[in-house]
């Protein structure tokens, strides 16, 4: 189901601070600030090898992200798995009885399809799962 690490998610206080704290320091292209309002965040990504780092800065202190920094501060926030079909993915971790934060997929960065699974039967960890726009799709 799983084909590699999409991207790390990094809760941050200030975007555009970590995303100059990478660019200046380790010579990294950003891609963004790009708006997600169904998520909540302002995020900004840069690539390393074939994964990337998602920088999440919440749109207000009520979003998910918003919480997650009031309750746990700036650090770690959530692994994402690349899926070919977000749908099927979706369809056997319930068959699994897999608990998840959305049941159904949202629209995350760059027009991906995105599911969180719920950190607590994950072990502790907020999972994602993503389907990337297709190629084919893109160009239209
Ligand atoms: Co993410």
């Amino acid at each position: 189901m799983l084909k590699k690490i999409c991207h790390l998610g990094y809760a941050v206080e200030n975007l555009e601070a970590a995303a100059s704290f990478y660019r200046d320091n380790f010579g990294l292209e950003i891609r963004g600030p790009e708006p997600v309002e169904e998520q909540g965040i302002v995020a900004a990504m840069f690539a390393v090898g074939d994964s990337s780092i998602e920088l999440l800065q919440p749109t207000g202190p009520d979003s998910p992200v918003g919480k997650f920094l009031a309750k746990r501060g700036e650090g770690f926030h959530h692994v994402a798995f690349e899926v070919e079909d977000l749908d099927s993915a979706l369809e056997e971790l319930k068959e699994g009885g897999v608990e998840m934060i959305d049941e159904k997929p949202k629209t995350g960065v760059g027009g991906s399809r995105t599911a969180f699974v719920h950190p607590k039967g994950a072990f502790g960890v907020l999972t994602e799962l993503v389907e990337l726009p297709k190629k084919s799709e893109e160009k239209g």
